[in-house]
């Protein structure tokens, strides 16, 4: 046998093989991973309909750790008891997705999910007790006492339903009951095919709704050494690493997700955002919450995998300060509030007087905002969009006060000669 026609076929085979792995690894990951029937039933062919119908849904789905893990699209889309099934294209799916199609495979997440804010309490905050089951009251009044069992908000109220439903609500349906049984939707965070850890991790995702001046986290993040350094620098961490095993070389410095939720280096992962509180800052004036103490060391203890004791010792101490600094600002606002209203110069209803107007601003907004910045690192926020305009509407609403009573006083005395 000569040398060549060996030769020859060896470099051919070789070749073969080489440009059959080479076309693979261009191939989606699905494709090689995921040959089982059932996974090509009921991927595939979903997948291969909705790449020409719906291609972005199938191309982020692909990129989801779902995709990886054989997790198929009827896994999710299937329906649940208490759903409406619809048959579609030789399958039977669900009309409506709602966090009971993820609760079925993360029943952790959504118990956590559940006992948050960001569930029945968030959607009660518009709209009052009313779309939720009495056992759905119950469950959540124990982890949050008169959260769900209240008037619904009278500002939504007098501002109508097209204000409600495409404002309000669309923050606060993290919370909304669904016709199954189950509360709110998970895909506010995760989105609903990329199902992304890295997506919850950035700080815009929270800041969709944690913005504008009631709530500036995401503005106060961005002023903040944290936020500043996480804009320079994200590109080289590591945004989706396992929440079961991250660490802070992997996130050196702290998102929204970091502080409230991650479980950085053997901290537990939680979805109960109200685990590491310890005020409730969103009050016109802040009182401690009942579990003041759990929830400060709950949360120091993420700032200590990255600082020392001392300074963030110091750090609680002036951000208390600012809580108490607030508190009596507000304070003295609501007693010139309470006394215009026991003289009758104000009546006891919301928003009937443009008064009421201004001393909701005065907390809502730069009450909340000084103190949420002296949390969260914003100087600015704390200052002159905090106290500075704090005192600004005190000295109007002083006024005003003086003149609501000027002109009792004059009318008083037209009224006597
Ligand atoms: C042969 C093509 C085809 C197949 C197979 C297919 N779909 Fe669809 N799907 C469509 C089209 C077209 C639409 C647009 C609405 C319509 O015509 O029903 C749609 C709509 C949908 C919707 C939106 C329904 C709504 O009312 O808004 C979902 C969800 C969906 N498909 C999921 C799936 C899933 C999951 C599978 C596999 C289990 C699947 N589809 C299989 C073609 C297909
Ligand atoms: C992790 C769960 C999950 C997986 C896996 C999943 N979906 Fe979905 N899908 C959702 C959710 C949640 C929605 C939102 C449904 C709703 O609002 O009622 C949705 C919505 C859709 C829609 C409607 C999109 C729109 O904007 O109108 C289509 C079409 C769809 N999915 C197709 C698919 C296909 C095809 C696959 C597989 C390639 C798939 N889904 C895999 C959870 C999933
Ligand atoms: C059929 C079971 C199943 C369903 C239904 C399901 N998941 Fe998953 N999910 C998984 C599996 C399996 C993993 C991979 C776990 C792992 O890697 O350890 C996963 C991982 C995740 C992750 C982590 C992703 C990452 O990057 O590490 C998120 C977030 C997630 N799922 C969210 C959802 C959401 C939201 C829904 C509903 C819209 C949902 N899942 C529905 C099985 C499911
Ligand atoms: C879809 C809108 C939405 C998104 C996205 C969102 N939140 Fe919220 N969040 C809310 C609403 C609404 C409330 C107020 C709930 C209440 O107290 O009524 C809230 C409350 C909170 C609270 C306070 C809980 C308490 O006990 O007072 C924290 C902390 C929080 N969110 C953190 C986060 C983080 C971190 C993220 C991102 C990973 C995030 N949120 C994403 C809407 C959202
Ligand atoms: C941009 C998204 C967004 C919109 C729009 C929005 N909220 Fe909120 N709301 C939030 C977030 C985020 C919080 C949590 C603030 C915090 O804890 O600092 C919140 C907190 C609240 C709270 C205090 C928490 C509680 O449980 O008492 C009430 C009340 C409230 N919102 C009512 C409303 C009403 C009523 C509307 C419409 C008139 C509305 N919100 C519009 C995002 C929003
Ligand atoms: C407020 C935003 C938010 C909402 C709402 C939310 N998640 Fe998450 N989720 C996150 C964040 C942030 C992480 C990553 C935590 C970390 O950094 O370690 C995460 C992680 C996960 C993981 C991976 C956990 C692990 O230990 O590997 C799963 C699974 C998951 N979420 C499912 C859900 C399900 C199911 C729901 C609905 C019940 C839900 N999430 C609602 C923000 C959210
Ligand atoms: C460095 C850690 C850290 C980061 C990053 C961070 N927070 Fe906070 N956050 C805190 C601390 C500390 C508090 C006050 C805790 C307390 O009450 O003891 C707080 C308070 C809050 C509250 C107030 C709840 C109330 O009582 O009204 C919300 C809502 C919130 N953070 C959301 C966010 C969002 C959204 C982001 C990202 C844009 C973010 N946080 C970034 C540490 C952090
Ligand atoms: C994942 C790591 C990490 C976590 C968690 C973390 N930080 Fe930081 N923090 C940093 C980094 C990195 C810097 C920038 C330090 C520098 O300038 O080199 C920083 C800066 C700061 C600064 C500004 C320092 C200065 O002197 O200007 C303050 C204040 C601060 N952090 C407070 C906190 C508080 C309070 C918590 C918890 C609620 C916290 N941090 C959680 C990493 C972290």
């Amino acid at each position: 046998m000569s040398f060549k026609p060996v030769f020859l076929t060896v470099v051919i085979a070789t070749a073969l093989v080489v440009s059959a792995v080479v076309i693979n690894s261009f191939r989606p990951k699905i494709e090689i991973r995921q040959p089982g029937t059932s996974f090509v039933r009921a991927t595939g062919k979903c997948a291969e309909c909705h790449r020409r119908e719906t291609s972005a849904v199938v191309h982020q789905y692909e990129m989801s750790r779902h995709a990886e893990k054989g997790v198929t699209c009827l896994d999710c889309h299937q329906p649940q008891s208490g759903q409406d099934p619809m048959d579609h294209r030789g399958f039977v799916i669900s009309r409506h997705l709602t966090s009971a199609n993820c609760k079925s495979c993360h029943a952790t997440e959504y118990a956590q999910y559940a006992r948050s804010r960001h569930a029945a309490p968030a959607w009660a905050a518009v709209s009052g007790p009313k779309s939720f089951t009495s056992e759905q009251i119950a469950f959540a009044e124990q982890f949050h006492p008169g959260a769900v069992n209240r008037a619904p908000n009278a500002l939504a109220l007098l501002e109508g339903e097209a204000a409600i439903s495409s404002g309000c609500q669309k923050c606060h349906d993290v919370g909304k009951p669904n016709a199954d049984g189950s509360i709110g939707t998970c895909t506010a965070c995760h989105a609903r095919h990329s199902s992304s850890i890295e997506l919850a991790r950035t700080p815009e995702t929270c800041g969709q709704c944690h913005m504008g001046p009631d709530h500036s986290q995401i503005e106060i993040y961005h002023e903040s050494k944290h936020g500043v350094l996480f804009h320079a620098q994200h590109h080289q961490f590591n945004l989706a690493a396992d929440p079961k095993s991250l660490t802070t070389r992997d996130m050196p410095v702290p998102t929204c997700a970091t502080c409230h939720m991650s479980g950085l280096e053997g901290q537990k992962v939680t979805h109960d955002t109200t685990e590491r509180l310890s005020y409730f800052l969103f009050q016109p004036v802040s009182e401690k919450r009942p579990a003041h103490a759990q929830g400060q060391v709950a949360m120091q203890e993420t700032c200590l995998k990255c600082h020392t004791e001392p300074s963030i010792r110091k750090f609680y101490k002036e951000a208390e300060n600012v809580v108490r600094s607030t508190n009596s600002l507000v304070t003295e606002a609501e007693q010139l509030m309470k006394s215009l209203q026991d003289e009758k110069l104000l009546t006891p209803a919301p928003f009937d007087e443009p008064i009421d107007y201004l001393f909701f601003d005065l907390w809502h907004y730069y009450g909340r905002t000084a103190k949420h910045g002296g949390f969260m690192g914003g100087a600015d926020f704390v200052q002159w969009h905090g106290f500075y305009e704090i005192k600004a509407k005190l000295a109007e609403l002083k006024r005003q006060a003086d003149e609501l009573r000027t002109k009792r006083r004059a009318d008083k005395e037209e009224a006597s000669q």
